[in-house]
């Protein structure tokens, strides 16, 4: 049985994640979905509803589960016993991204990333373009599943009135 793990912030899941997360689960007996909490950026959404989002997300999909992350990703992918760390890339920029976090968790776990194409008619669709979208009330209902455009429409109403 192999297992990987497919981490991000996830603030919030688009409908791209979702088709990496699928692509991966055709590769992998079993992928976990991996919710960074992630001190470094600050999230719209706290990373218990990001999981909660996920998980229904992906409810009744067979060989997908969803964990918060809580420290490295390089500990979390030893804890559950995962094989890969898979990500998807949409061009040139994410896998400049990326390049560095490979490296870095092979260096502290041994961990091999494996790099996924997407659906190219998904490649614009980015956490930060559609929380940009939402903040201007532009429609965000094709980018993202039901139950996240709601939590991103809420969660932006909440900031704007604090
Ligand atoms: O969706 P993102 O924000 O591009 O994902 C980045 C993420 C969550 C994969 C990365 O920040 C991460 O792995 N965070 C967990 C903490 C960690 O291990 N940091 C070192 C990464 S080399």
């Amino acid at each position: 049985m192999t297992t990987a793990v497919c981490p991000g912030s996830f603030d919030p899941l688009t409908l791209g994640h979702v088709d990496v997360i699928r692509r991966a689960r055709s590769m992998f007996d079993e992928v976990v979905v991996g919710v960074a909490r992630n001190s470094t950026k600050s999230s719209l959404l706290p990373v218990e509803q990001r999981v909660a989002l996920a998980r229904d997300a992906f409810s009744g999909v067979d060989g997908v589960r969803v964990e918060a992350v809580d420290g490295l990703l390089a500990d979390f992918v030893r804890t559950v016993g995962a094989v890969a760390v898979v990500k998807g890339l949409r061009g040139g920029a994410d896998f400049d991204a990326e390049l560095p976090m490979a490296l870095m968790n092979r260096h502290l776990s041994g961990v091999e990333t494996v790099f996924v194409v997407g659906d190219q008619a998904l490649a614009h669709i980015a956490s930060s373009l559609v929380k940009d979208v939402a903040r201007y009330g532009g429609p965000i209902d094709d980018l993202v599943p039901g139950a996240v455009a709601d939590a991103v429409r809420t969660a932006l109403r909440g900031r704007d009135a604090g």
